[in-house]
Protein backbone atom coordinates (compact mmCIF):
# COMPACT_ATOMS: atom_id res chain seq x y z
CA UNK A 1 0.00 0.00 0.00
CA UNK A 2 1.06 3.57 -0.88
CA UNK A 3 0.39 6.20 1.49
CA UNK A 4 0.18 9.60 0.73
CA UNK A 5 -0.74 13.04 2.38
CA UNK A 6 -2.01 15.85 0.66
CA UNK A 7 -2.49 18.92 1.71
CA UNK A 8 -5.49 20.53 0.87
CA UNK A 9 -4.32 24.37 0.52
CA UNK A 10 -7.21 26.13 0.90
CA UNK A 11 -8.59 24.46 4.09
CA UNK A 12 -4.97 24.02 5.47
CA UNK A 13 -6.43 20.54 6.46
CA UNK A 14 -3.96 17.15 5.67
CA UNK A 15 -5.88 14.32 4.42
CA UNK A 16 -4.00 10.75 4.85
CA UNK A 17 -5.14 8.10 2.23
CA UNK A 18 -3.73 5.02 1.26
CA UNK A 19 -3.62 3.43 -2.57
CA UNK A 20 -3.56 -0.23 -2.83
CA UNK A 21 -4.29 -2.84 -5.62
CA UNK A 22 -7.48 -3.76 -6.91
CA UNK A 23 -8.92 -7.17 -6.10
CA UNK A 24 -11.97 -9.50 -6.23
CA UNK A 25 -13.79 -7.94 -3.72
CA UNK A 26 -13.90 -4.81 -5.01
CA UNK A 27 -16.43 -5.69 -7.90
CA UNK A 28 -19.07 -3.93 -6.20
CA UNK A 29 -17.16 -0.76 -5.28
CA UNK A 30 -16.02 -0.33 -8.79
CA UNK A 31 -19.47 -0.02 -10.09
CA UNK A 32 -19.96 2.41 -7.61
CA UNK A 33 -16.88 4.63 -9.36
CA UNK A 34 -18.50 3.77 -13.12
CA UNK A 35 -21.60 5.11 -11.73
CA UNK A 36 -19.32 8.39 -10.62
CA UNK A 37 -17.90 8.21 -13.85
CA UNK A 38 -21.32 8.09 -15.78
CA UNK A 39 -22.84 10.48 -14.03
CA UNK A 40 -20.06 13.51 -13.77
CA UNK A 41 -22.92 15.95 -15.13
CA UNK A 42 -24.85 16.75 -12.08
CA UNK A 43 -28.11 16.75 -14.89
CA UNK A 44 -27.15 12.71 -15.19
CA UNK A 45 -29.02 10.28 -12.93
CA UNK A 46 -28.33 6.56 -14.10
CA UNK A 47 -28.83 4.16 -11.59
CA UNK A 48 -27.13 1.15 -11.27
CA UNK A 49 -29.73 -0.90 -12.42
CA UNK A 50 -29.77 1.00 -15.74
CA UNK A 51 -25.61 1.18 -16.36
CA UNK A 52 -25.50 -2.50 -15.39
CA UNK A 53 -27.77 -3.42 -18.26
CA UNK A 54 -26.58 -1.42 -20.74
CA UNK A 55 -23.97 -3.11 -22.43
CA UNK A 56 -21.53 -0.70 -23.65
CA UNK A 57 -21.12 0.55 -19.96
CA UNK A 58 -21.29 -2.73 -18.01
CA UNK A 59 -18.74 -4.37 -20.05
CA UNK A 60 -16.15 -2.24 -18.00
CA UNK A 61 -17.37 -3.84 -14.76
CA UNK A 62 -19.10 -7.57 -15.89
CA UNK A 63 -17.00 -10.37 -14.35
CA UNK A 64 -14.49 -8.14 -12.40
CA UNK A 65 -11.65 -9.35 -11.79
CA UNK A 66 -10.45 -11.21 -15.05
CA UNK A 67 -7.01 -12.76 -15.58
CA UNK A 68 -5.69 -9.46 -17.57
CA UNK A 69 -7.91 -6.63 -15.39
CA UNK A 70 -5.85 -4.44 -13.03
CA UNK A 71 -6.56 -1.36 -11.10
CA UNK A 72 -5.75 0.64 -8.47
CA UNK A 73 -8.19 1.61 -4.73
CA UNK A 74 -7.71 4.42 -2.89
CA UNK A 75 -8.58 3.99 0.64
CA UNK A 76 -9.39 6.35 3.73
CA UNK A 77 -7.57 5.78 7.14
CA UNK A 78 -10.17 3.01 8.32
CA UNK A 79 -9.54 1.22 4.65
CA UNK A 80 -12.80 2.33 3.21
CA UNK A 81 -12.81 2.72 -0.61
CA UNK A 82 -12.93 6.47 -1.53
CA UNK A 83 -12.05 5.74 -5.35
CA UNK A 84 -10.80 3.53 -7.94
CA UNK A 85 -8.76 3.40 -11.15
CA UNK A 86 -8.55 0.16 -13.13
CA UNK A 87 -8.07 -0.82 -16.80
CA UNK A 88 -9.93 -2.94 -19.10
CA UNK A 89 -8.73 -4.78 -22.12
CA UNK A 90 -11.72 -4.69 -24.58
CA UNK A 91 -11.64 -5.67 -28.32
CA UNK A 92 -12.75 -4.52 -31.41
CA UNK A 93 -15.73 -7.03 -31.56
CA UNK A 94 -16.87 -5.50 -28.24
CA UNK A 95 -15.15 -2.27 -28.13
CA UNK A 96 -15.34 0.25 -25.34
CA UNK A 97 -16.01 4.12 -25.79
CA UNK A 98 -12.01 4.64 -25.72
CA UNK A 99 -11.57 1.69 -27.67
CA UNK A 100 -7.85 1.87 -30.01
CA UNK A 101 -6.68 -1.65 -30.07
CA UNK A 102 -7.21 -4.96 -28.15
CA UNK A 103 -3.36 -4.59 -26.62
CA UNK A 104 -4.88 -1.20 -25.04
CA UNK A 105 -6.33 -1.48 -22.09
CA UNK A 106 -8.75 1.17 -21.37
CA UNK A 107 -8.68 3.41 -18.30
CA UNK A 108 -11.88 4.09 -15.94
CA UNK A 109 -11.54 6.52 -12.75
CA UNK A 110 -13.85 7.80 -9.91
CA UNK A 111 -13.78 9.19 -6.74
CA UNK A 112 -16.37 9.48 -4.50
CA UNK A 113 -17.92 12.60 -4.17
CA UNK A 114 -16.84 13.84 -0.35
CA UNK A 115 -13.11 12.66 -1.19
CA UNK A 116 -12.90 15.07 -4.51
CA UNK A 117 -10.35 17.97 -5.07
CA UNK A 118 -7.96 15.94 -2.76
CA UNK A 119 -5.51 15.05 -5.11
CA UNK A 120 -7.08 11.08 -4.69
CA UNK A 121 -7.70 11.32 -8.51
CA UNK A 122 -4.29 12.91 -9.41
CA UNK A 123 -2.19 9.69 -7.15
CA UNK A 124 -4.68 7.53 -8.57
CA UNK A 125 -4.03 8.13 -12.33
CA UNK A 126 -0.39 8.49 -11.47
CA UNK A 127 -0.25 5.02 -9.81
CA UNK A 128 -2.55 3.05 -12.17
CA UNK A 129 0.08 4.50 -14.83
CA UNK A 130 3.19 3.42 -12.49
CA UNK A 131 1.50 -0.11 -12.27
CA UNK A 132 0.21 -0.92 -16.25
CA UNK A 133 3.81 0.42 -16.71
CA UNK A 134 5.26 -2.01 -14.32
CA UNK A 135 3.68 -4.48 -16.46
CA UNK A 136 4.99 -3.61 -19.74
CA UNK A 137 2.06 -1.89 -21.30
CA UNK A 138 3.17 0.53 -23.69
CA UNK A 139 0.09 2.40 -24.44
CA UNK A 140 -3.15 3.18 -22.62
CA UNK A 141 -6.62 4.78 -23.75
CA UNK A 142 -9.67 6.39 -21.70
CA UNK A 143 -12.88 8.32 -22.97
CA UNK A 144 -14.01 11.42 -21.87
CA UNK A 145 -16.83 13.93 -22.59
CA UNK A 146 -14.89 16.97 -23.68
CA UNK A 147 -16.86 19.50 -21.06
CA UNK A 148 -15.55 17.07 -17.95
CA UNK A 149 -12.83 18.89 -16.39
CA UNK A 150 -11.28 15.42 -16.19
CA UNK A 151 -9.92 15.77 -19.91
CA UNK A 152 -7.33 18.64 -18.46
CA UNK A 153 -6.13 15.98 -15.75
CA UNK A 154 -5.31 13.67 -17.98
CA UNK A 155 -3.43 16.01 -20.71
CA UNK A 156 -1.69 17.33 -17.40
CA UNK A 157 -0.65 13.50 -16.97
CA UNK A 158 0.49 12.55 -20.36
CA UNK A 159 -2.46 11.98 -21.89
CA UNK A 160 -3.41 13.04 -25.88
CA UNK A 161 -6.34 13.13 -27.57
CA UNK A 162 -6.19 11.21 -30.68
CA UNK A 163 -10.31 10.54 -31.75
CA UNK A 164 -12.69 13.02 -31.25
CA UNK A 165 -16.67 12.36 -31.87
CA UNK A 166 -19.55 14.95 -31.23
CA UNK A 167 -18.92 15.22 -27.10
CA UNK A 168 -16.42 13.30 -26.32
CA UNK A 169 -12.28 12.51 -27.30
CA UNK A 170 -10.51 9.05 -26.90
CA UNK A 171 -7.20 9.99 -25.41
CA UNK A 172 -3.85 7.91 -25.47
CA UNK A 173 -1.19 7.96 -23.46
CA UNK A 174 2.47 6.41 -24.33
CA UNK A 175 3.98 4.97 -21.10
CA UNK A 176 6.94 2.74 -22.90
CA UNK A 177 9.79 3.90 -21.54
C1 LIG B 1 -12.31 13.11 -12.22
C2 LIG B 1 -11.94 12.65 -10.81
C3 LIG B 1 -11.57 11.16 -10.86
C4 LIG B 1 -10.71 13.47 -10.35
O1 LIG B 1 -10.42 13.07 -9.04
P1 LIG B 1 -10.20 14.16 -7.89
O2 LIG B 1 -9.72 13.44 -6.70
O3 LIG B 1 -11.42 15.00 -7.76
O4 LIG B 1 -9.03 15.03 -8.56
P2 LIG B 1 -7.80 15.72 -7.83
O5 LIG B 1 -8.21 16.25 -6.51
O6 LIG B 1 -6.63 14.79 -7.89
O7 LIG B 1 -7.56 16.97 -8.80
C5 LIG B 1 -6.94 16.80 -10.04
C6 LIG B 1 -6.95 18.14 -10.74
O8 LIG B 1 -8.28 18.45 -11.13
C7 LIG B 1 -8.66 19.72 -10.62
N1 LIG B 1 -10.04 19.65 -10.18
C8 LIG B 1 -10.54 18.86 -9.20
N2 LIG B 1 -11.87 19.02 -9.11
C9 LIG B 1 -12.20 19.95 -10.07
C10 LIG B 1 -13.43 20.51 -10.49
N3 LIG B 1 -14.60 20.19 -9.92
N4 LIG B 1 -13.41 21.38 -11.52
C11 LIG B 1 -12.26 21.72 -12.11
N5 LIG B 1 -11.04 21.20 -11.77
C12 LIG B 1 -11.05 20.33 -10.75
C13 LIG B 1 -7.78 19.95 -9.44
O9 LIG B 1 -7.65 21.35 -9.25
C14 LIG B 1 -6.51 19.28 -9.83
O10 LIG B 1 -5.71 20.10 -10.58
P3 LIG B 1 -4.49 20.89 -9.88
O11 LIG B 1 -3.67 19.84 -9.19
O12 LIG B 1 -3.81 21.51 -11.05
O13 LIG B 1 -5.11 21.85 -8.94
C15 LIG B 1 -13.10 12.86 -9.79
O14 LIG B 1 -13.38 14.24 -9.68
C16 LIG B 1 -14.38 12.13 -10.15
O15 LIG B 1 -14.54 10.98 -9.78
N6 LIG B 1 -15.29 12.78 -10.87
C17 LIG B 1 -16.55 12.16 -11.24
C18 LIG B 1 -16.34 10.97 -12.16
C19 LIG B 1 -15.57 11.32 -13.41
O16 LIG B 1 -15.74 12.39 -13.99
N7 LIG B 1 -14.73 10.37 -13.83
C20 LIG B 1 -13.96 10.52 -15.04
C21 LIG B 1 -14.77 10.13 -16.22
S1 LIG B 1 -13.80 10.22 -17.71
Amino acid sequence: MIFVRSILCEASAVTDFGIRAATHSDSEFLVDMLMDAVNWLPTRHWSRDQILANPALAHYVTGWMRRDDFGLVAVDPAHEPVGAAWFRYLTAADPGYGYVSDDVPELTIGVVQTWRGRGVGRALLRAALAAARERGVRTVSLSVERANFASRLYAAEGFRTVESFENSDTMVAEIGT
